[in-house]
């Protein structure tokens, strides 16, 4: 029968599920590991957890997966990208070999702002069959949801685009995607010096994505040089009002209060943190605000990393996503983020477990279908070709990903 799958012999089950916190661990390793273990589902709908021995009934209704006692966890969700844009942008790569930075290609029509171009020109089937791609390469490492950000139109007709992309992925794709509008990401060419025009610009576009229902999220470009702590609270507030959740890349490259301002206006995460300040940081746990890090853009980009550990320290909920995107982070691979953030990050396993699949969730108000193992959840595992999480982690750059099971259907098999 469809979505009805019994999974044994499963060494270690990463469940995800929350426990009570003791004193050996930090405020994220709260998960629960379970050795021996097994997981039944049934209609796509995750119907028992156990260990030790099971007795299938109607075993001839079911697809049986023996383990063969590796690693199992939820299935991984990369809570942050910017997965649909038009062409690419290697050219830059070797432009910062030669000094420019991050945001001088972008002050000079680059950087994003070449992307709006490619993104501009390039049809809806053409961003459909590009991002597909991406999908089925982030399938691999594990991926079952992503977050989808909008950014590239700067104007109605192409945000309208990108996010009707989204939806017809969502249909077609067995990843489960979350759109968000993004129409602040940078000035347009046509309006550059003119912020707060173009903010007034983005706050028309927000009944309409509404209305169309496109979108869940609306997130902003805070940054010193792209929009101001000013913009971003008057246009997430607006969104807010419309009944958008909210998101913000605060503190990437400048402090300039963006996470003080998620906790204000009750962001559900505030995205980067690069270069958060202590009262950020207290704002993020005071509202429960979940820190959504993306250490492979540090990577990419030759900055700082964020202080994880302060962070988790305070008992501020991390998640940890790609920020698959054409300039700082052209890599779909969630599986190395999750390397660095142990190597970089210093993340134990556990919290870098947690922060993929029960943050992840939390990151995008989705914790009570999605991102662990227990009853009455969606049916999203993934069965690695490891046989301990820390072995995850240690062999890096290559995805561990032996099969992976989205709604109780095997969609992904190496072997
Ligand atoms: O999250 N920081 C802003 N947006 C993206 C980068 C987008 C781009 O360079 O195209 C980010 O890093
Ligand atoms: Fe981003």
């Amino acid at each position: 029968m469809k979505g009805n799958i019994f999974i044994h012999n499963i060494g270690t089950l990463i469940t995800s599920r929350e426990i009570p916190k003791n004193e050996t661990m930090s405020s994220m390793e709260n998960i629960e590991v379970l050795k021996e273990a097994y997981i039944l589902i049934e209609n796509g709908i995750i119907k028992k957890v156990g260990v030790g021995d099971f007795t299938l009934e109607n075993s001839e209704d079911f697809i049986v997966i023996d383990a063969g006692g590796k690693v199992v966890s939820p299935g991984l969700i990369d809570a942050h990208t910017h997965l649909v844009f038009g062409g690419s942008r290697e050219n830059e790569m070797f432009l910062k070999m030669k000094g420019y930075t991050y945001m001088d290609i972008l002050n000079s029509g680059g950087g994003i702002l070449s992307t709006v171009k490619a993104t501009r020109k390039a049809t809806f089937e053409e961003l459909v069959e590009k991002s597909k791609k991406v999908l089925d390469n982030m399938l691999s490492f594990g991926v079952t949801t992503v977050e989808a950000k909008s950014g590239y139109g700067l104007n109605l007709e192409t945000e309208i685009k990108q996010l009707e992309v989204n939806k017809k992925l969502d249909e077609i794709h067995p990843i489960d995607i979350v759109s968000t509008f993004m129409g602040a990401h940078a000035v347009p060419m046509e309006l550059k010096g003119k912020e707060e025009l173009f903010i007034d610009e983005i706050i028309e576009m927000l009944p309409e994505i509404k209305k169309q229902n496109l979108a869940e999220f609306c997130d902003i470009f805070c940054e010193e040089g792209v929009f101001s702590v000013e913009s971003s609270r008057k246009l997430l507030n607006k969104a807010k009002e419309y009944g958008f959740k909210l998101k913000i890349h605060a503190d990437e490259i400048v402090s300039i209060g963006g996470a003080e301002l998620a906790g204000e206006i009750g962001a559900t995460s505030a995205e980067h943190l690069m270069a958060i300040s202590t009262k950020g940081i207290d704002e993020l746990y005071e509202n429960k605000v979940v820190a959504n890090l993306l250490p492979a853009t540090s990577f990419y980009l030759k900055k700082e990393y964020a202080p994880a550990r302060e962070m988790i320290k305070k008992g501020v909920d991390i998640a940890l996503s790609t920020d698959y995107n054409p300039g700082s982070c052209p890599s779909e691979n969630l599986q190395l983020v999750m390397q660095i953030a142990a190597l970089y990050l210093k993340m134990s396993p556990l919290e870098v477990f947690k922060a993929v699949t029960i943050n992840g969730a939390k990151a995008l108000d989705r914790e009570r279908e999605i991102g662990s193992i227990e009853y009455g959840k969606k049916g999203d595992i993934v069965i690695y070709d490891a046989f301990n999480p820390e072995y995850i982690l240690y062999h890096f750059g290559i995805s561990h990903t032996q099969c992976v099971i989205k709604n109780g259907e095997i969609v992904y098999r190496t072997r």
